[in-house]
């Protein structure tokens, strides 16, 4: 079977959590070139060792990848027009650049944007995946393949719900990360040490989430539960949380509502 071409444009933090599931995953055959203006060193030297060649591509590839900022988009069409034809799948994780618009102006129907989230950097990423109606079963399947190869990959059946899927998984690690520096500030401010307000906040984030993994067949409500006595502590902290008006669900409605028309202004750049 001849190996697929895939070509990797952007290896920053995302990219490169891509690049080395790919070369590390044992089901996927692949020849990967990469282009970036200056991967990280380690990085670099791990993809070269495990077969990446890193430079401008000299035929169009089977896939492009597009893992640069979307505001670096606009500025590299010109280099990326030549490397897309029409039999091209092109997959971008690019927040907010719609199909349509890559459809246009790349000039193929294939056209896959998935969103990843950053623990794909340790092989335990979540991406969501949509397929332009350009797409054949083959590309289907190259794509999930690719996808899948840091974490599960998830099929969704249209862009609207791709930017909600980016709001909630693909910005979901800073959520959890400032839950955490929260929950640390608090404590300091509350009179623990730094060091240790920080451990315990770290700890019981790292914890739960290792909790919640271990027991599948649980919901979070569920292992919530668990830790609220009627009437107790952690009820009266709950209350708070999750009051109607003012609760954490009402403040986390009106965060994903602003990723969601930022999102809407990268497109419409
Ligand atoms: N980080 C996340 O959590 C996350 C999650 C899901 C999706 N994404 C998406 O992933 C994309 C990349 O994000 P990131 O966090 O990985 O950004 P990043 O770390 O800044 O990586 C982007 C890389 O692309 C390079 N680049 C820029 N223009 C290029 C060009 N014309 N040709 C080749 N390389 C070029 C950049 O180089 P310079 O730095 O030298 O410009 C940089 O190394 C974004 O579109 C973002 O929306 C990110």
């Amino acid at each position: 079977m001849q190996s697929l071409r895939v070509h990797l444009l952007g290896c920053g933090r995302m990219g490169s959590a891509l690049a080395r599931g790919w070369v590390a995953s044992p089901r996927l055959r692949l020849s990967l070139s990469i282009e970036d203006p200056a991967p990280a060193t380690d990085c670099r030297t791990f993809l070269v060792q495990n077969g990446a060649v890193f430079g401008p591509l000299s035929q169009p590839p089977d896939v492009l990848v597009l893992a640069i900022k979307p505001q670096a988009y606009p500025g590299s069409l010109s280099l990326i027009r030549p490397m897309a034809r029409p039999r091209t799948l092109v997959v971008s994780i690019m927040a907010g650049i719609t199909s349509a618009q890559l459809t246009a102006e790349l000039g193929t129907g294939r056209v896959v944007r998935a969103m990843p989230n950053t623990p794909a950097a340790i092989g335990r990423g979540i991406t969501s995946w949509v397929c332009a109606a350009g797409c054949d079963d083959g590309d289907l399947r190259h794509a999930q393949s690719l996808l899948e190869a840091t974490g599960p990959a998830v099929r969704l059946n249209d862009e609207a719900e791709l930017d909600i899927a980016t709001a909630i998984a693909g910005c979901g690690p800073a959520y959890v990360f400032l839950l955490t520096e929260v929950l640390a500030a608090v404590g300091e401010a509350r009179g623990l040490a730094p060091a240790i307000a920080a451990s315990l906040a770290r700890a019981t984030v790292t914890g739960s989430a290792a909790l919640m993994e271990a027991r599948p067949a649980d919901a979070p409500s569920a292992l919530r539960h668990e830790v609220t006595s009627p009437q107790g502590v952690t009820a009266a902290a709950l209350d708070i949380l999750m009051a109607s008006e003012d609760g954490l669900k009402v403040l986390m409605d009106r965060a994903i509502a602003a990723a969601l028309v930022r999102s809407a202004e990268l497109g419409a750049r």
